[in-house]
């Protein structure tokens, strides 16, 4: 007797506790809002809480550790109200609900929903206030207005809303009641009003802009509140981006000015890529940069004179490119560089006389390119007075030759005479 009843009894705490874990998950809780619901399409079909999960469910995308991030069920004709158990779905990202019939008011419980970037509810219903819950969620970054005609006044307090995503509010707005104007103003009264160009926003264009076939990108999800998680990306300790590493990647395609809005950045790695135009002048805007390494891509056009005020810089390739023009003067503003490195271009002119004040400069490869008339004292003089150990003028159309004084300069390459006719 004593046995089978401790069994029994087992059994009955076995599934005491089964029920506590199954009460509540997510599956649970998207199966009770189906059962609010009318779905006269059908839409919620194979939404069947008998599954371990709801992952394979039409209209709903997890993670990795099977937890709803998405739920998209834009124009599904589903009517009914928002259940307050859906701000239970801890993970999710986007609730994407527009153009059905959903009424009553927006739950406050999806205040709790701390990582949701979309909540997509316009072309329904609802009515009520937008509940001031909202305005904790910080990763909210597109907000596609609520606004129906007996939506009377809101609280959104801290959030953060940049430019664009304003006028998409302003834009969703004009689909509503003229009142809904009034509610984006007061929400411009409220907002913190940030700069749309976040280094996240910045890189993700550049992606958006370059062929990746190799997939180096992939991790680039622009979703995230900062890129410092995304592969080849390196940031500080406040979360700015100081390091781009994306050597010898397979990119292609152009590198967009916007990167010059990278305040932050000390190396900017992109050398041995097929990059190809012309260096944006914005990089000159680059003010904490150490090293740019452009080299080895199909770089063309000049290169340009805002690069001579990153005084910072200690490290300049753009050798193996395209470049045309001649070598910009302010490049002797550089007195941090240690290497210049210009060689196999179809750079032409003159070498400038100011890079000779650069005394930092160690290495200053300036061979296989077009340039003309003499290698200046000034320049030459930094083999006595400054760092330098390679000299290189190989391969050009220079006048003259470069003596060797043997003093530092382990190396002085020079350019064969030029035939005069
Ligand atoms: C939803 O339906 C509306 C009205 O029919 C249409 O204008 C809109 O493009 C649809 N949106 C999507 C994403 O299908
Ligand atoms: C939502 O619509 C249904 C069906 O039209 C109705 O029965 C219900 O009362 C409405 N709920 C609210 C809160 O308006
Ligand atoms: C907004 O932020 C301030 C300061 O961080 C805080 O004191 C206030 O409680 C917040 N308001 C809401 C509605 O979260
Ligand atoms: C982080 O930001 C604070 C405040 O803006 C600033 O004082 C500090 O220098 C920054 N630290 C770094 C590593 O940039
Ligand atoms: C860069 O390369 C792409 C693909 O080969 C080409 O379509 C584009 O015109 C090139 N851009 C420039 C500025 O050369
Ligand atoms: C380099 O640029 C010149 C002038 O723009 C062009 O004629 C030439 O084809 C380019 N060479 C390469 C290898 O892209
Ligand atoms: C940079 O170089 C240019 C040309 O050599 C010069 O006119 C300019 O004054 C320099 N700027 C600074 C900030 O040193
Ligand atoms: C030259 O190099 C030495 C050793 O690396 C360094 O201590 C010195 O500061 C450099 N001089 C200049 C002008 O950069």
């Amino acid at each position: 007797m004593g046995a089978p009843f401790a069994a029994a009894t087992a059994a009955a705490i076995l599934l005491a506790l089964a029920t506590l874990v199954s009460s509540n998950t997510e599956g649970d809780i998207l199966h009770e809002q189906k059962q609010a619901w009318e779905d006269p399409n059908n839409a919620l079909q194979t939404w069947d809480p008998t599954l371990l999960n709801p992952c394979t469910w039409f209209h709903i995308t997890c993670n990795n550790d099977n937890s709803v991030i998405r739920v998209d069920l834009g124009n599904a004709s589903i009517s009914g109200p928002l259940i307050p158990k859906l701000g239970g779905l801890k993970n999710l990202q986007y609730l994407e609900l527009y153009g059905n019939r959903l009424n009553g008011s927006i739950p406050a419980t999806l205040g709790k929903l701390k990582h949701l970037v979309s909540l997509d509810l316009p072309d329904n219903l609802l009515t009520g206030m937008i509940p001031s819950s909202l305005g904790a969620m910080s990763t909210l970054r597109f907000l596609y207005a609520v606004f129906h005609r007996n939506m009377i006044g809101f609280h959104l307090y801290n959030i953060s809303l940049c430019q664009e995503q304003l006028l998409l509010l302003r834009f969703a707005a004009m689909g509503a009641h003229s009142a809904a104007a009034v509610l984006v103003t007061g929400l411009l009264a409220v907002a913190t009003l940030v700069s749309c160009n976040t280094e996240g926003d910045i890189l993700y264009s550049q992606r958006q802009a370059w062929k990746d076939p190799i997939g180096v990108l992939e991790s680039w999800d622009p979703t995230l509140a900062t890129p410092c998680s995304w592969y080849h990306i390196t940031c500080n300790n406040n979360n700015s981006v100081i390091r781009v590493d994306l050597g010898l990647a397979g990119l292609s395609g152009p590198l967009i000015p916007q990167l010059g809005g990278l305040s932050y950045l000390q190396y900017l790695e992109l050398y041995g890529n097929e990059l190809n135009g012309s260096i944006p002048a914005t990089l000159g805007k680059l003010s904490n940069l150490i090293s740019l390494g452009l080299q080895e891509n199909l770089l063309s056009g000049a290169i340009p004179d805002s690069l001579g005020a990153i005084s910072t810089l200690q490290l300049l390739k753009l050798h193996g490119n395209n470049l045309t023009g001649a070598i910009p003067q302010s490049l002797g503003n550089l007195t941090n560089l240690i290497y210049l490195e210009l060689q196999r271009n179809a750079l032409s002119g003159s070498i400038p006389a100011s890079l000779g004040s650069i005394k930092t400069l160690e290495f200053l490869r300036l061979n296989g390119n077009s340039l003309t008339g003499t290698v200046p004292m000034e320049v030459l003089s930094l083999v006595l007075v400054g760092n330098l150990t390679e000299l290189n003028v190989a391969s050009n159309q220079l006048d003259g030759t470069v003596g060797s004084s043997g003093y530092r300069v382990t190396a002085i390459i020079q350019d064969t005479l030029k035939t005069t006719g």
